[in-house]
């Protein structure tokens, strides 16, 4: 097919705006049903607004070989039980790396290659790597919205499955310090 002209974006890090825009998807707590570890704290939140928690806003760039679409992804401050905020998490099929880079606020880039967890804190300024392979989730371990800037290869796949059936290894909660990254498996 044809090939995206060239074209450059505004990616505004304070309000999580990409100018000009293409596919924006919104995920509600009750989209994130079974990925938090206190599924009776979620559908209390459900009932009590089922507020947004993230939003992706992406440019015009088509997920197709050649192509490298890339996203701004808001997520909001909160947590579900002791537990951040969060993206559903998943892995690309076609086993291909991703670069985030972080725009505003604080979160953590989580990733679980099936056995070993790793994780990095994404502040402004820091641009995380996920290596191919490697199942990834942000959550925001802060009080503001936390917002990053996602670039992957068009060809990679998206598949949340294997993050929904056998988790990220691992849960981002709240701590004393702050959080921690708390290794549970199954989690
Ligand atoms: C794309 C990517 C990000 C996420 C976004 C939302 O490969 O990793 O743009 O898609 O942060 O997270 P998910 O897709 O897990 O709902
Ligand atoms: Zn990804």
């Amino acid at each position: 097919g044809d090939l995206v002209r060239p074209f450059a974006a505004g990616i505004d890090g304070a309000s999580g705006g990409v100018d000009p825009a293409g596919v924006v998807s919104e995920r509600r707590l009750s989209d994130l049903r079974g990925l938090f570890r206190d599924a009776a704290a979620l559908e209390r939140a459900v009932g009590e607004g089922d507020e947004v928690v993230y939003r992706v806003v992406a440019a015009p760039v088509p997920e197709v070989e050649g192509e490298v679409p890339f996203s701004v992804t808001t997520i909001e401050a909160g947590r579900v039980g002791d537990e951040f905020y969060m993206t559903r998490g998943h892995a690309h099929p076609e086993p291909q790396g991703e670069v985030y880079f972080g725009l505003s606020g604080r979160g953590v880039l989580l990733m679980y290659d099936g056995e070993e967890v790793r994780w990095v804190e994404i502040r402004p300024g820091v641009a995380g790597y996920i290596p191919p392979g490697w199942a990834h989730r942000t959550a925001n371990v802060g009080g503001e919205p936390f917002r990053f800037l996602a670039v992957y290869p068009g060809s990679a796949g998206h598949d949340y499955a294997i993050v929904a059936e056998g988790g990220m290894g691992a849960r981002v909660v709240r701590s004393a310090a702050g959080y921690e990254v708390v290794e549970e498996p199954g989690g």
